[in-house]
């Protein structure tokens, strides 16, 4: 008999299928002035086809649903997207359609939206690059293209110590990149960059490490990695005492040239 696979996708949807309803009613993913943009933009462009890749908990599809046709909700993992189908018949949004599948390999036609979102999902992907391809090759040239998440600072000892929390925290964590690496990917992908807005995002510990379920030796490996954090570190990321540090985040609005 041969072992199972323990493909990156596989991974990536039985950690996020296992923790559905966290995100759903996570506080962090559920509010931010970046999900208030998002719902901004969508009242102006109004799209008869909105799409939420990566959907996770719902939150970007929730905010585009009351200004959108339909939005596309999808995802890797398919009890979040029940999870989602779930709360958006809870909220009255009955324009929600969800979709499983991967960023890298869309199930749509080209050019089939009016808007694309992605949203605290990327650093997941297996090939980012590919993600962005497809994202362009769906949407209609001139669509506006929203893209959230987690940045890595511009140096690279930050950059280290972010990354290895991360990875420790959840093995599905493929890499937070800076914003200058989203610059050049977006541009190479074919699209342009209109408005970046950077921000910041408190993660209280205790919250961070239950969403994942990570396993106590991995929480106490990253406490070791933060109790020897020299100050440059400790000084960027805010830490506590209690492990809680300071995120970047950055909202890149794009058009599909
Ligand atoms: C942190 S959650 C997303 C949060 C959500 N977008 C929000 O704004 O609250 C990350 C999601 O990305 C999904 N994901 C990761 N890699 C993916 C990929 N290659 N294609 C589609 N979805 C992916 C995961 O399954 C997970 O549900």
């Amino acid at each position: 008999m041969s072992a199972p696979t323990r493909r990156h996708e596989t991974h990536v949807a039985d950690r996020f299928g296992a923790q559905a309803a966290s995100y759903v009613a996570s506080a962090v993913h559920a509010a931010g002035a970046d999900l208030d943009r998002i719902a901004e933009r969508m009242r102006t462009v109004r799209p008869a086809r909105a799409l939420d890749l990566g959907c996770g908990g719902g939150h970007v599809a929730f905010a585009m649903a009351p200004h959108a046709g339909t939005v596309t909700a999808l995802d890797l993992s398919p009890d979040m997207l029940a999870a989602v189908a779930a709360e958006a018949g809870r909220r009255g949004l009955p324009n929600i359609a969800t979709e499983a599948g991967s960023a890298a390999a869309l199930p749509f036609p080209d050019a089939a939206f009016d808007a694309v979102a992605t949203r605290f999902s990327a650093h997941h992907w297996r090939d980012v690059r590919a993600g962005l391809a497809e994202a362009r090759r769906v949407a209609k040239p001139g669509a506006p293209a929203l893209v959230a998440d987690i940045v890595a600072p511009d140096d690279a000892l930050l950059d280290t110590h972010l990354q290895a929390v991360e990875l420790l925290r959840d093995p599905s964590h493929v890499r937070d990149y800076s914003v200058p690496e989203w610059l050049a990917m977006l541009a190479e992908a074919g699209f342009t960059v209109d408005r970046i807005t950077h921000g910041r995002l408190r993660m209280d510990f205790a919250t961070w490490i239950a969403r994942m379920r990570t396993p106590e030796p991995l929480v106490t490996a990253i406490r070791a990695l933060q109790a020897t954090a020299p100050d440059e570190v400790a000084h960027h990321f805010g830490l506590a005492p209690d492990g809680s540090f300071w995120l970047d985040t950055v909202l890149i609005e794009a058009v599909a040239a």
